[in-house]
């Protein structure tokens, strides 16, 4: 009954309400639902309420599975392009430290740019063939930049003109869609902490934290945006693209609602 109430007062309030309302309304909504769960740990998704999972996590953590990614990663990231110039050259403190300032609105393009863009945007401004944005090698190279950001807290600034983009990032997080008619909420909102088959559904707070993720399913990495279509096609809709301006905008409204949580990517997620 607590719940449903809950529930209530945060659709009713949800609607209409300011970004930075928006965000407190959120955690003030998990809050209730996990008392005992500190902020920082919603970066850890389910492994942050479920102690069972936690345990069997922590261990996998012990010996990661994407430690070699990490490291080829690392090698990319180093090695010069062709006009001996390298990503290092395109970033902001060369490129360490700073993927918590992704995604970010670009006031010249008007658009949101996430890492993944900006490293393909690097690669194009040195004569570089693109990279597929869900390819082994751009996740190895957000891995070892993601690493390189461990413990760095979330940064997502919302100057007004970028608040279209935000609202309409918060749209399809709310709007539902596909044949079962869900929306994000309806999983990662209305049901977090409740098993869905053999899943417990993780907070939406914190879904931007810890990418890219080495799945025990698929055993590799993948992307934020992967885990999106992964996530339409369980509801059967239809699969936007990853990096179409609809999924960065959805990455850029949860970023903003993560504002001040750590970042500890790569992870480990089942
Ligand atoms: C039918 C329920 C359902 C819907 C609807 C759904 N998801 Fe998920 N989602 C899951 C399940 C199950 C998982 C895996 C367990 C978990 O971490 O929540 C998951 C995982 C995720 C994760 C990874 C969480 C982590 O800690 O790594 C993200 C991010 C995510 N979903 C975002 C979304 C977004 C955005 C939408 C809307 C486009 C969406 N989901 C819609 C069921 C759903």
């Amino acid at each position: 009954m607590k719940c449903c109430f809950l529930i209530f007062i945060f659709f009713t309030t949800t609607l209409f309400a300011s970004p930075q309302e928006d965000s407190q309304n959120i955690r003030y909504f998990y809050q209730q639902l996990f008392p005992n769960v500190p902020l920082d740990n919603y970066a850890d998704g389910v492994y942050a309420f479920d102690v069972d999972a936690n345990n069997a996590w922590q261990a996998i953590n012990e010996f990661p599975p994407y430690e070699f990614d990490l490291d080829q990663g690392e090698v990319l990231f180093n090695t010069p392009f062709s006009n001996q110039k390298s990503y290092a050259d395109c970033f902001a403190n060369k490129g360490i430290a700073i993927a918590q300032n992704f995604p970010y609105w670009n006031d010249e393009t008007k658009e949101i740019i996430t890492l993944v863009l900006a490293i393909n945007q690097c690669r194009i401004d040195n004569h570089e063939p693109k990279l597929n944005y869900e390819s082994a090698k751009m996740n190895y190279l957000t891995a070892y930049m993601a690493y390189t950001s461990r413990g760095k807290r979330i940064q997502t600034k919302l100057p007004n003109p970028a608040l279209t983009a935000y609202e309409s990032g918060k749209n399809y997080f709310y709007q539902r869609r596909g044949q079962l008619n869900f929306s994000c909420a309806s999983c990662h909102i209305d049901n977090a902490g409740k098993y869905i088959r053999s899943e417990i559904l993780s907070p939406a707070l914190g879904h931007t934290t810890h990418w890219p993720a080495y799945r025990l399913k698929t055993q590799k990495l993948g992307s934020l945006h992967t885990r999106f279509k992964v996530c339409n096609k369980l509801i059967r809709a239809d699969i936007d693209a990853a990096q179409s301006q609809s999924l960065r905008q959805l990455e850029f409204f949860l970023s903003y609602i993560a504002n001040g949580l750590p970042l500890n990517g790569p992870s480990i997620r089942k």
